[in-house]
Formats: structure tokens, sequence, C-alpha cells
């Protein structure tokens, strides 16, 4: 039976996640780079490896332990924003290690695997800002447009081999990335969609729950957007 893995499981969508997809009954694993602590619960019912994927020999590590995958979540990034004049080079590379180069590696691992046993799902997590970049988002944006790029790029490759995938894009989801955006009040960004409200990282991995059940199997190369309508809100 092939794995489960989930990348920035420690997060809250990640958190979510797992809980939603450890109904499927496979076995998982559960990736994390500082906060092995919010995975504690987990600890006995999956595998649970910590890496910082901006180092290569972590990331390398995290590879090789993979194995046979079936399905996996990628919804580890750095997060990362600020205005133009100034993003440093070290967040410049931190968010192309962790969210163009460890996402293409380990992605690009799991793929071969996949095409043997004819079966695979990959489910990105990207984000709103990947169609609508807002102030002092630009390399966050920039790398999780790469990353709905990409998703349709594996089904052009691999479709036909058996591998799925998609994307999921949250918007403003209660939740880590949201938490740290201290300049911008909830009341500001509950403004943003037509819900006047926040989702939840609930919201998120029942979508990726859905990606995962068979019903969905004819969804291929597409990003499901879980916004609250927030193209309609402003
Ligand atoms: N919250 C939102 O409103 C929102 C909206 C759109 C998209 N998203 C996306 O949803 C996903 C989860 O976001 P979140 O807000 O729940 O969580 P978050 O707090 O931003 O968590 C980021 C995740 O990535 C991992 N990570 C960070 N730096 C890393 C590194 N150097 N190496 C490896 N992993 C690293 C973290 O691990 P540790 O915590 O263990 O260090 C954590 O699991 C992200 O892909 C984010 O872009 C979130």
């Amino acid at each position: 039976m092939g794995h489960i893995v989930i990348t920035g499981a420690s997060s809250d969508i990640g958190l979510a996640i797992t809980k939603e997809l450890s109904v499927l009954d496979k076995p998982m694993i559960l990736h994390c780079s500082k906060n092995r602590e919010a995975l504690k619960e987990w600890e006995e019912r999956a595998t649970i490896i910590s890496a910082d994927f901006s180092s290569n020999s972590e990331l390398d590590f995290f590879i090789s332990k993979l194995g046979d995958v079936e399905i996996l979540v990628n919804a580890a990034a750095s997060t990362d924003t600020n205005l133009i004049p100034y993003i440093t080079s070290e967040s410049l590379n931190k968010t192309i290690q962790i969210n163009i180069v460890a996402f293409t590696k380990i992605t690009q691992a799991v793929i071969p695997k996949m095409c043997i046993n004819r079966r695979g799902n990959i489910i990105n997590i990207s984000s709103v800002t990947a169609k609508k970049v807002y102030r002092g988002q630009a390399i966050y944006a920039g790398s999780k447009a790469y990353m709905e790029a990409f998703t349709k790029a594996i089904v052009a490759e691999y479709g036909k081999k058996g591998v799925r995938s998609n994307c999921v894009a949250p918007g403003s989801i209660n939740s880590g990335t949201l938490k740290r955006m201290g300049s911008v009040t909830e009341e500001q960004i509950k403004q943003l969609n037509a819900v006047g409200k926040l989702g939840s990282p609930k919201d998120v991995a029942k979508v990726v729950r859905f990606l995962c059940n068979p019903d969905s199997s004819y969804i291929n190369g597409t990003v499901i957007e879980t916004n609250g309508g927030h193209w309609m809100g402003i």
C-alpha cells in the first residue's frame, strides 16, 4: 500500500489535512521543520520527519525516506513578505529554496514510482496570491504561481501514466501565515472576501480530502479555490 506524504504537516492547514487524510487508513509520513511538537499526537500513528528544506542535506535526507508514495500533499512553504525595495537576498533565496527547489525535488522524486504503480495523486497547496498579488507578496506569490504551473506540467507529462495533480488555493484562512501578518487586522482581512469571514484550516483540508476521493478522479490539472468568494468581496 502506498504512503501519504504531507509536507508542512506541522502548520495549522497541514495538521487539518493530516486529520482529514488519516481516515484513508494508509501509512502516513508527516513532515515538519522546527515545530515537531505540533505533530506530537501523531507520533504513534505516523512517521514524522523533521527537515529544514533550506538545507540541501536535510532535503536530500527527507527525499531518501519517501519510498512508495501514493498521495503527496505539498503544504510546506516559506511565507516571507516584504515590499520590493526591502526584499533581501536571504529572503529571496529562502523562498526559492523552500517553495520552488524543495517542492520541485520532492515532487520529482515521487513521480517515477507513481508511474510504475499507475496511481499517484499530488495535491499542492497554492494561494489566492498566485492570481492576485497584494503589496509585499512579490516573491511568495511568484512561488505559488510557479506551483500552479508545475501542477499543470505534471498532468501534461504524466496524466496518461496514472498521475493526477491539482492545486487547492486558499484565501484568508485563520492559520499561521495570517496570524503573522501583524500589520493587517482581522477586520480588514474579513472585508477581502464576499462572505465577510475567515476560512478555517478544515475548509482547506476538506477539499484536499475530496481530491483523494475516487469521486473526484476526473478533476485533474486544476486549481480549486477555497476562498469564500475572495474575488467578489472588493
Ligand atoms: N494561512 C493562509 O491564509 C494561507 C493562504 C493561502 C495559502 N496558504 C498556504 O497553506 C500552507 C500552510 O500555511 P499555514 O498558514 O497553515 O502555515 P505556516 O505557519 O505558514 O506553516 C508553514 C509550514 O511550512 C513549514 N516550513 C516553514 N519553513 C520551512 C523550512 N525552512 N523547511 C521546511 N518546512 C518549512 C513549517 O514547518 P514548521 O512549522 O515545523 O517549522 C510549516 O509546516 C502554506 O503552503 C501556505 O502558503 C495559507
